[in-house]
């Protein structure tokens, strides 16, 4: 953890009384979760391009159950890490708070988080792939079928060349487009739409704070950027903001 946080980036998070982070799979590296475009971006030694895609699943449906049971056996044994805790606790600090995430492993909600968008679904419901029904996630190694209407199930998650789930999507532009300040953490920010919330963000007035040990195409646009882990980071800020607010 440090205590290097600006006192101008505190004071002007201490004063927004509504605030929105974006999450990506940085946060969840940080308990073992592998990122997409990383050096080991790869799960179970697959490029989720080729995997997690309609095309994929209308092909070789069993295939592609088969790696997301294999992804929720080894996520079922994650915990959330200081990152996710971090962001559970700002949720209880400032008036209004809300979370858009783009991962899928639901450790914001394990950590305490409530008000959560999850932009690209959640691995732990299925959903029917004719009827849209959504379910708890099943661990059978056959592929079940739609209690409804019969069609095969697959996991609520979003695939690539999929649209996001369009409620929200409108909450999070919404959100975005209202707040004071704005938190980009542990994302490539280069997958849209998610990557446009930032910018929706800083071009509506938010205080722009991008936390990530590279640069992205955000960092230009940041207010403030810290080329760091979001374990290290974030932490420290809340603990920084309770001073201040004396909470
Ligand atoms: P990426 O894998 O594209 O980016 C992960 C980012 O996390 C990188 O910029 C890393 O530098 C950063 N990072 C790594 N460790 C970190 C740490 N400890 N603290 C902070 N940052 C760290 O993942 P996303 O941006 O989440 O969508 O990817 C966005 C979307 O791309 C995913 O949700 C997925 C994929 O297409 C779908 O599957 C629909």
């Amino acid at each position: 953890m440090t205590n290097e946080i600006p006192q101008e980036l505190l004071w002007e998070l201490a004063g927004s009384s509504k605030v929105v982070a974006l999450t990506g799979a940085g946060v969840s590296a940080e308990v073992g979760i592998p990122t997409f475009r990383g050096p080991d971006g790869l799960w179970e030694g697959v490029k989720p391009e080729e995997v997690a895609t309609p095309e994929a699943f209308k092909n070789n449906s069993q295939f592609v159950w088969n790696w997301y049971r294999e992804r929720r056996l080894r996520m079922r044994e994650v915990n959330f890490g200081v990152s996710h805790k971090a962001l559970a606790e700002l949720e209880t600090i400032i008036p209004e708070f809300i979370l858009l995430t783009q991962n899928i492993d639901g450790l914001h909600a394990k950590a305490g988080s409530k008000n959560v968008i999850e932009l690209h679904g959640n691995i732990w419901f299925d959903r029917c792939s004719k009827c849209g029904v959504r379910v708890e996630a099943s661990m059978e190694q056959k592929i079940p079928r739609c209690k409804n209407c019969g069609g095969l199930m697959r996991p609520d998650v979003v695939w690539f060349n999929e649209p996001l789930p369009e409620e929200a999507l409108n909450e999070a532009f919404e959100a975005s487009a209202s707040c004071q300040f704005f938190l980009s953490i542990g994302t490539s920010a280069l997958v849209q739409p998610a990557a446009s919330l930032p910018l929706i963000a800083k071009n509506n007035g938010a205080f722009l704070l991008e936390i990530n040990p590279n640069e992205t195409p955000l960092t230009y646009y940041a207010n403030w950027s810290f080329r760091r882990k979001s374990a290290e980071i974030l932490p420290a800020i809340v603990e920084n903001l309770r001073k201040i607010l004396k909470v």
